[in-house]
Parts: structure tokens; C-alpha cells; sequence
């Protein structure tokens, strides 16, 4: 099976999701599931957190206001947008842009799990503390975690089954909105992303 193959099985098995308790409200509501958009090549992958209500309603991945910032940042290291991968660790829009809770998060892991297996990135961008907790505990790294205030733009060694992955965790999109000096750090840190 080719990649876009497998991807879009992944896709069609979270469109018919019906276990999670996220997909009557998505069916309600007419929304989308998020499966994620870029190159299936990617040798970097960002992984948010859930979609919000533009993502929802579009079925792409941060394309409302924390998108934009995401776009910026990724301009400001001459990163092509078609060039990366960009998905979430939940698939579905959470109710009033709550946090996912532990079940949903473990309800859509493994989606995104086969997604890194397919895709094979080099380096693996965390948007947020939420999706930070999960890849460093499931990578092996649960002793390197303290808070993202300390851990933002540094790279940490892992071993995923696919091979030698880099990861680095970086604030969220969505707090750039609003915090200047946030966005100030994405800003440096997008610098390092560049530099791996
Ligand atoms: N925030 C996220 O974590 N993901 C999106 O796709 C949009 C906003």
C-alpha cells in the first residue's frame, strides 16, 4: 500500500470513529475530523493539540488564527508549509475548545502513532504542553519531562521504530496570538528547527 494509501485509511477510520465520545458532536454539528495535510515525505512533523472551530468546519489543521501564526513562524525560516506535515494528537474538535481529556487523547494516539510510523520524520515539532506530555512519555523520554517553560527549543534524542527522531517542543500557536513574548520565543525557537 502506498502512503497516501495508508493515510487514507487512518482517515477513513477516524470518519467512522463512532467509539469516540467526540463524534456524535462532530456528526451534530456538521464538522470535520482533522486528519492532518502536508508532503507524506516530511523530514519534520508538527503535532498539535485538537482542532479548534475553523478546523472543524474546514477539515485542515491550523488554519484560524493559531494557524496563522504557524504560517508566520514558518516563513520566518524559509519552511514551505507543502514541505512539513501538520496534525494533531486528537482528530476531533473538543466542545467549547476544552483540552482534550486522558481518554480522548488515548482514543486518537495511535492514529497519530501510525501516522509518524508512515510518514517517518526526522525531526518531530510538539505544539503545546498537552501533546508534549504524550510523545515524551510514549517516546521513552517520561524522566527528561519538566515544564515547557524549560523544555521549549531544545532537541531531545529519541528512538522511534522507524529510526533516530530529534524532538523538540515548542509553545503553542495559540498563546502567540495573543503573548508577544511567546511569540518571541517560537520565534527563536523556530531559529533551532531550522538549524536541525
Ligand atoms: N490548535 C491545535 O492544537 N490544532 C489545530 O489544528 C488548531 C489549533
Amino acid at each position: 500500500m502506498s502512503k497516501t494509501e495508508e493515510l487514507k485509511k487512518i482517515r477513513d477510520e477516524v470518519f467512522n470513529l463512532r467509539e469516540s465520545s467526540l463524534y456524535e458532536y462532530r456528526v451534530k454539528s456538521g464538522y470535520f475530523p482533522v486528519l492532518g495535510e502536508g508532503s507524506h515525505d516530511a523530514k519534520i512533523m508538527f503535532i498539535g493539540e485538537a482542532p479548534g472551530l475553523n478546523e472543524a468546519k474546514r477539515g485542515r489543521p491550523f488554519c484560524g488564527a493559531a494557524g496563522k501564526v504557524l504560517d508566520e513562524l514558518l516563513e520566518s525560516i524559509g519552511l514551505p508549509r507543502k514541505d512539513v506535515y501538520i496534525t494533531n494528537i486528537v482528530k476531533d474538535r473538543p466542545p467549547g475548545n476544552r483540552d482534550p481529556l486522558p481518554t480522548e487523547i488515548a482514543l486518537y494516539a495511535p492514529f497519530l502513532e501510525r501516522q509518524i510510523d508512515i510518514i517517518k520524520p526526522k525531526v518531530i515539532a510538539i505544539l503545546g504542553r498537552i501533546s508534549m506530555g504524550y510523545i515524551f512519555n510514549k517516546f521513552g523520554l517520561a524522566d527528561q519531562l519538566e515544564t515547557i517553560s524549560k523544555m521549549h527549543g531544545k532537541a531531545y534524542d529519541a528512538e522511534l521504530p522507524h529510526g533516530k527522531v530529534k524532538i523538540v517542543a515548542l509553545y503553542h500557536p495559540a498563546v502567540g496570538v495573543y503573548n508577544p513574548h511567546t511569540k518571541d520565543a517560537l520565534k527563536k525557537d523556530f531559529a533551532i528547527l531550522k538549524s536541525l
